[in-house]
C-alpha cells in the first residue's frame, strides 16, 4: 500500500516558521516519524512539499496510478484555491485534508476550506499528530477498513 504525503507552501519553513502557532519540528523530523509509523502500519510512504499551486495538482493528478491514499496540507490554498479542490475532486484516490494549526480558531479567512468538502475527511489542530492521525486514516482507508 502506497500513501502520499503532500506539504503545500511555506510548509518547508515549519520549525522556525511562527513556532506558536506550528510547533518547533522541523519538516524532516515530522516526515521522518511518519516514514516510521507507515513502516509499523505497513504502508510504504512517499512525501513532497510544493510552494506552487499547480505542482500541487500535477502530484495529485500524477498520484492517480501510484497512491492508495493521499494526505494533503494545502497551507493557505486550502482558503481559496478551488482548481486544488477541483483536482481532489477528479481523482478517485482517497484524500484527506490536514492542517497542523486549528484554523477554525484562528483569523476568519482560515477557517473555510474549499478543500475540505472533496475530501475524505480533516484533521486540525494537532500539530504534528495532525498527519500522524491522518496517516493511520489513510492506511485505513486505503486497506477498506473504517478509520
Ligand atoms: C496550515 C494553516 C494555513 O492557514 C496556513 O496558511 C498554513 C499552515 C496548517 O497546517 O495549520 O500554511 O495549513
Amino acid at each position: 500500500m502506497h500513501v502520499l504525503v503532500i506539504h503545500g507552501p511555506n510548509l518547508n519553513l515549519i520549525g522556525e516558521r511562527e513556532p506558536s502557532i506550528y510547533g518547533t519540528q522541523t519538516l524532516a523530523e515530522i516526515d521522518r516519524s511518519l516514514r516510521d509509523l507507515a513502516a509499523e502500519l505497513g504502508a510504504d510512504l512517499e512525501t513532497a512539499q510544493y510552494s506552487g499551486e499547480g505542482q500541487i495538482i500535477n502530484a495529485l493528478h500524477a498520484a492517480r496510478s501510484s497512491a492508495d491514499a493521499i494526505v494533503l496540507n494545502p497551507g493557505a490554498y486550502a482558503h481559496y484555491a478551488h482548481a486544488i479542490a477541483d483536482a481532489v475532486a477528479a481523482i478517485a484516490v482517497p484524500v484527506i485534508e490536514v492542517h497542523l494549526s486549528n484554523i477554525f480558531a484562528r483569523e476568519p479567512f482560515r477557517r473555510t476550506s474549499v478543500v475540505a468538502p472533496v475530501c475524505r475527511g480533516t484533521i486540525v489542530g494537532f500539530g504534528a499528530d495532525s498527519y500522524r492521525l491522518a496517516l493511520r486514516a489513510a492506511v485505513n482507508l486505503a486497506s477498506g477498513r473504517r478509520p
